[in-house]
């Protein structure tokens, strides 16, 4: 039993947008977290816990559920940052040949080892992934994050068309190779799988239906895809699928729209898509940095709150350009502000950790610091230099300001530098290197 001591924040409910002031956080400075033997949380308290619990003393740090990032790509590390494309050209240039290479299951097990250790070492705890057409690809994530206990949803992306050889299945393949996966698992520890369809252009109608029957077999089954990113993307849906209503249509008319659907990015859809979402229950994966990376455009957040559609914040790297969810929720801020919108650092904080979970159907084990949810938490530092140092010690001398001022400041300026350590169900799973700050264990 271990019970670590700091600030902890977390949220009850969903907060308003716009709301500085909401009840829906729970701010609970200088507390104890108390961790079952099992990993899961047992309580919150302020007075210090007895000899019998094991105590970490990270006094004067924050605490928060870790991050639940609900897009991002295994293969795509070494493809961030690539210069000069929009979505197709990106695609064909840069990620589809990095794609290729994790056909060699050697390739692909070194780069799930590699992407597992990124996430937990960037605050993230949990994460819906995409791999790689290839099973090799599925298995060696499963598989690595089974070792850290972490919470992974994923399945083998299904792709027939427009993508180079080496990255094609066919609609029978692709099925068998789904079915063995789903078997070896779905509901295995903390794995869930997840039809995986890349998007529109690279599946034939043929693998659209085939994937919309696997979803209908099993509804505890998730479903992934990207929809209506970029504007050519757009324009080439509608000329391979001109009898679909809408992007978005392509897949619900197969069956792939649901409650357990996570759709990135979203930033062209219409009303009636909107509604269509809402009407399941299905959640949008908001990808700003990506989105503004590859200039793909600017989602309006509260359009789709409006329409009762969840929003969730995902760091779709490679698209995106930091693992880090802090830096994608400051993206997320600058994209809402150019739309003459203000995200309050609730909001945002939120949908990267309750929000999410509930989204996705997990809140009753992540997400938040509620009793009987996996220990799945990040210390944090409030500031990690001279410079937001002197942003924060500002923010605590002007008692006007309050705790929000506090709170979007640091998420506006921190990273994964001012990570010290991540927990997932209750182990520490990622430590700070030596020599960048101190941790006293009593
Ligand atoms: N659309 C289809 N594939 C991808 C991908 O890998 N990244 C992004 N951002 N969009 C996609
Ligand atoms: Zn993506």
């Amino acid at each position: 039993m271990k019970a670590i001591r700091a600030d902890l924040l977390d949220f009850n409910t969903a907060p308003a947008w716009g709301a500085i002031d909401d009840p829906s956080v729970r701010w609970r400075p200088d507390h104890w977290l108390l961790i079952d033997s099992d990993g899961r949380i047992a309580g919150v308290q302020a007075q210090a816990p007895g000899p019998e619990w094991q105590r970490h003393d990270h006094r004067g740090q924050l605490l928060m559920p870790g991050f639940i990032d609900t897009h991002v790509h295994s293969p795509q590390l070494g493809v961030m940052a690539s210069y000069g494309t929009e979505l197709l050209d990106w695609l064909n240039t840069y990620t589809f040949p990095a794609e290729t290479a994790w056909a060699d299951p050697g390739v692909a097990a070194a780069g799930s080892e590699r992407f597992i250790s990124a996430l937990l070492a960037h605050g993230t705890t949990a994460a819906v992934v995409f791999p790689t057409v290839h099973r090799s690809s599925v298995d060696a994530l499963f598989e690595t994050a089974s070792r850290h206990h972490m919470r992974i949803i994923s399945g083998k992306v299904l792709m027939d068309r427009h993508a180079p050889d080496g990255l094609r299945d066919t609609v029978a393949q692709a099925e068998r190779d789904s079915i063995d996966l789903i078997q070896r698992w779905h509901g295995q520890g903390r794995n869930s799988y997840a039809v995986t369809v890349r998007f529109a252009p690279t599946s034939t109608p043929e693998q659209l239906a085939m994937a919309g029957a696997l979803c209908r077999a099993d509804a505890s089954l998730y479903m992934q895809t990207h929809v209506a990113e970029n504007q050519a993307e757009m324009r080439w849906v509608a000329e391979l699928f001109a009898d679909a209503r809408s992007y978005l249509d392509v897949y619900a008319r197969d069956g792939l729209v649901h409650a357990r659907s996570v759709l990135a990015h979203g930033i062209w859809l219409d009303d009636d898509d909107r509604a269509a979402l809402a009407a399941v229950g299905a959640q949008i994966a908001f990808c700003p940095s990506s989105n503004l990376f590859l200039g793909s455009g600017l989602f309006d957040w509260p359009q789709a709150l409006d329409a009762g559609v969840a929003v969730s914040v995902a760091t779709d790297v490679g698209g995106g350009t930091s693992l880090n969810m802090q830096r994608n929720l400051a993206c997320a801020y600058q994209v809402q502000a150019l739309r003459g919108q203000r995200l309050t650092a609730w909001v945002a904080l939120h949908a990267a950790t309750r929000g999410a979970a509930q989204a996705l159907h997990l809140g009753h084990e992540m997400g938040s610091l509620e009793p009987g949810c996996w220990a799945d938490v990040c210390i944090w530092d409030w500031s990690h230099g001279v410079v937001d140092g002197h942003r924060q010690s500002m923010v605590e001398t002007s008692q006007a300001q309050g705790l929000h001022e506090r709170v979007f400041a640091w998420m506006l300026l921190s990273d994964e530098r001012h990570l010290a350590s991540t927990w997932v169900a209750g182990t520490e799973q990622h430590r700070r290197s030596v020599g960048h700050h101190t941790t006293a264990f009593a």
